[in-house]
């Protein structure tokens, strides 16, 4: 039964029953055991002093050009990390990038999404002078392992800006397919521009890793 059906005929739908109800029931989220490794990095919740890594980014007008946030200043993104160092609805997880000496080179995202919250959504940033490393690749498969493997999620998605190129080959990298071509319909920094959605399923990701 879908939703349509369900304004017709009225009772659950075979999703509420079989998905969002159980998970509902048996399955509230519980963050992994931080931090995540790869091989060179290290993905964990932010700490106070990880703001600074991202003051010089978070005010350049070009980094920001393509993320729906305007730039923002010192003290803005100081507020922005304490935010994320405090305790959450247990559905977001925002994760400081760092390589294994420590250095912070990025973040990334993980929101789970949807009644049963079997999707998510992936986010990524890397800091400026740590780009064209591989960096956002390597940190993005551990969060997707996190996804499909840790929380059992069904579908993971991206949501971007069209013009940004880099985001979207760092999808395309992932095996993420674009699934919504959005036109005029992102309004950013003073203009109406385009968004896509790139979407990835568990049983296409399991297919990567076999
Ligand atoms: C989007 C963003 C995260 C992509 O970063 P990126 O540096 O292009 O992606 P990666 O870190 O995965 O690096 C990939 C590049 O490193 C290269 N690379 C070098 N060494 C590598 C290694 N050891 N392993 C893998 N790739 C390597 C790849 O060949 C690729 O190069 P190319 O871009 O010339 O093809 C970055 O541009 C960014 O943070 N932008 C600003 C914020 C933003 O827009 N965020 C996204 C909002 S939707």
């Amino acid at each position: 039964m879908t939703a349509y059906d369900r304004l017709r005929f009225g009772g659950p739908t075979s999703r509420a029953l079989w998905v969002d109800v159980p998970r509902a029931e048996f399955l509230t989220p519980v963050a992994p055991a931080w931090p995540l490794r790869t091989e060179r990095l290290v993905l964990r919740p932010f700490v106070l002093d990880d703001a600074d890594a991202f003051v010089d980014a978070w005010a350049s007008e070009e980094w920001t050009s393509l993320l729906l946030s305007r730039p923002m200043n010192r003290a803005e993104v100081h507020a922005m990390v304490r935010r994320r160092t405090e305790p959450g609805d247990g559905e977001f997880f925002g994760l400081a990038v760092a390589t294994h000496d420590g250095t912070v080179v990025g973040d990334s995202m993980l929101h789970l999404q949807g009644t049963g919250l079997s999707e998510g959504e992936i986010g990524w940033t890397i800091l400026p002078e740590y780009a064209g490393r591989g960096y956002a690749t390597e940190a993005a498969r551990a969060v997707l392992e996190m996804a499909f493997v840790h929380f059992g999620l069904r579908r993971v998605v991206a949501n971007l800006d069209a013009r940004n190129d880099r985001s979207a080959a760092l999808c395309e990298r992932l095996g993420m397919r674009r699934e919504v071509d959005k036109r005029g319909d992102f309004w950013s920094k003073g203009l109406w521009t385009s968004s896509y959605e790139y979407a990835l399923l568990a049983e296409e990701w399991r297919a990567q890793q076999a």
